[in-house]
Parts: structure tokens; sequence; C-alpha cells
């Protein structure tokens, strides 16, 4: 492979992902073989943000691959809590490991931490922006469900602004041609503009609906979402759209036979319990899925050379991005990197408009 770090999905050609969608069912079909892909490495998992499967998943697949893990999953029992800034942080955990994977709650963070990273470094989410490795698997079981991720219906459902796992699924599968994305949310939480800009590239073409009941006859897969609290500014907010979308069994008889319906997970009230049994419901397989695509990533980047010291960057220049919750708002020591995106300049950490 020739990624070093995946911070975004689109760091990887098509090629490079067909390779890792191959070694990810290979390892699925005999995972023994696999044993002693990582023995003698280590990984570290820096968690600033609770999580069950994706942390879990990365455990056990470094863990199934032979190798070792460290790290935390509680930043307040880490140097974080006495003010240690992430550039820090990363230095002195990459100086120990073989491969770092982080989850941040501050957009940008995978890609902050890159920058100062002696091995690779993987996004296990960024705060409301991206969360390749759950695209990852997301894309393996929609391929293992449906043989291809192309020329689908795809409906997402819920939380698009704040969901990090539909912007990183969305402009994963514009990159494959002829999709259908029907956008399923309250005008409040519609898909932020980044992502919406991108949906009509390769032939794909979107709608936005506000019900399911209008759409979910047409969908070959539905992705739904939880409303993700812990983004809302206020608890009022929040409660005005808690609750809003629910898949009940009356829903699923609109729904095609062949329908599967996949969640990132965690769940909360959106799918009612009697729809877990429905044979379309494929969200358990999509969590055991995450593992064996995370043990093809960590088995082909960890093979990557470490690098000596990091490069060093200009200490804060370059404009201003206008997004708070940019990592480069919080870190004021990051240099402020853009990039020209369709004509545009966006910030190379969140990928918002300068
Ligand atoms: C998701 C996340 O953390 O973004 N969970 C996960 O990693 N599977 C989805 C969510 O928290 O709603």
């Amino acid at each position: 492979m020739k990624i070093r770090n995946l911070i975004d999905f689109n760091d990887m050609s098509l090629e490079e992902w067909d390779e890792l969608k191959q070694l990810a069912f290979r390892i699925k079909r005999s995972p023994h073989e696999f044993r002693d892909t990582c023995r003698g490495k280590i990984m570290a998992t820096l968690f600033y943000e609770p999580s069950t499967r994706t942390q879990m998943s990365f455990q056990t697949a470094m863990m199934r691959l032979g190798g070792k893990v460290i790290g935390f999953s509680d930043p307040n029992a880490s140097s974080v809590s006495k003010g240690e800034t992430l550039r820090d942080t990363v230095k002195i955990v990459t100086g120990y490991s073989d491969i770092l994977v982080i989850r941040n709650p501050i957009e940008g963070a995978a890609y902050a931490s890159a920058l100062y990273s002696h091995v690779p470094v993987i996004n296990a989410g960024d705060g409301g922006h991206l969360h390749p490795t759950q695209t990852l698997t997301d894309l393996m079981t929609i391929t293992e469900l449906k043989g291809k991720t192309e020329g689908l219906t795809i409906g997402c459902c819920g939380d698009l602004l704040n969901g990090r796992t539909v912007h990183s699924l969305l402009r994963a599968l514009v990159r494959f041609k002829n999709n259908r994305f029907v956008l399923i949310s309250t005008p409040e939480l519609r898909l932020p503009d980044y992502v919406l800009s991108e949906l009509t590239r390769n032939g794909n073409s979107f709608v936005e609906v506000k019900t399911l009941e209008e759409c979910i006859g047409d969908l070959d897969i539905l992705y739904m979402t939880r409303i993700q609290r812990e983004r809302f500014r206020t608890p009022e907010e929040y409660a005005k759209q808690a609750g809003v979308y629910r898949l009940t069994a009356e829903k699923m008889k609109l729904a095609k036979p062949d329908m599967a319906v996949l969640h990132p997970l965690p769940k909360v009230d959106e799918i009612d319990y009697e729809v877990d049994d429905d044979p379309r419901t494929m969200y358990f397989e999509q969590a055991e899925n995450g593992m064996f695509i995370r043990m093809a990533l960590i088995a082909r980047l960890s093979a990557a050379e470490r690098t000596g010291r990091a490069p060093v960057y200009p200490l804060a220049e370059g404009p201003f991005c206008k997004n708070p919750r940019c990592i480069s708002n919080h870190e004021k020591y990051l240099p402020r990197l853009t990039k020209i995106v369709d004509g545009e300049e966006r910030c190379c950490y969140c990928d918002q408009k300068i």
C-alpha cells in the first residue's frame, strides 16, 4: 500500500481500496493464517472520546495479528489532563509504538497528529468530521451484501449534520458510479455543504427528504444513524431533534425484500427492538466486519518503516479557519494549512471553506 496514514478514505486510491478489501475477505475466511503478521509490533490507541466498537475492534484486530496494544481511553488518566499538547503526546507515544490510532472530539485532530508522528496514523473519528475506518467497514459490508458499491440507492437517515460516519461514507461512495443518495433528515440536521457539494460527481445524484415513509420503498441500503447528542450546543436543541426518526416493523413492510439496514452503532431509539430480528438488519454483521477490515489495515500500514524526527512546521502561519470546532483553533501552534478543492480554498484539517 502506498499510503502511510489513513486520515480520510480519499487518501486511498480505488486500487488500494480494492486490495485492502480482498485482504479483509481473506482474513475473514481464514484468520489463523494471519495470527503472526504483526508479531513484535505495538499499536498505540489514544481515545480522547468514548468508544466501544471502534476501540475494541482495533485492539482485538491487533491481538489477532499477534501484536500488542498500549494507550488510553480516558485522557483524564494521562498527561493530557495536565495540559499536554496534542503534538507532544503524539511525539511521545509514537516514539514507543509502530502504529497510532487516534479518536478525538475536535475536527482535524488526526490530520494534525500525522504531522508530528514517526509512525502511521489512523483516524478513528475526529469530532463530527470523518470516520474512515467505519467507512471501510461499511463499504466491505455493502460489497458483501450487494456485490458492488455502485448503481445503488442508498438512504442515510438521522443526524446528517453531525454524523461523521455519514460524511465519510458519502464522500467515499461518490468515488464509485451512479449511486443515488436519499438524505433523510430534519432541516436543522441537513448534511454540511462540504459533503453536499461533492454528491453529484461520477454520475451520482441526491435528493433530500423529511420522512422515511416517503422513500423507504426505493432503497437498496438504509443507513440509520443516532442523533449525536454530544455535538449539540444545548440540551434544548438536542431535545428538539431527539426521537424524530424511528424505524419500525410497520415501515419495514414498505421496504424491498432485499433492502439492507446498516447502522454504525451505538443505536439509541431510532430502531425499534423488534426490527433487530428482521433478517434485513445487518448491523451486527457490519460491526464484526469492522474487526476484519481493521486487521487488514493494520497489517498493511504497520509494515511501513518508522521515520526519524518528525518534520518541523512553521508555527501558526497561514489563514485562519472559521470553523470553531477545527483543531487549528484549539492547538494554537499548528500551521494553518489549506488546499484547493474544486477551485475553493479549504482547511486541510477540517475541510471547511476558508
Ligand atoms: C460512530 C461514531 O463514533 O462516530 N460509532 C462508531 O464508531 N461505530 C457512530 C456514533 O457514535 O453514533
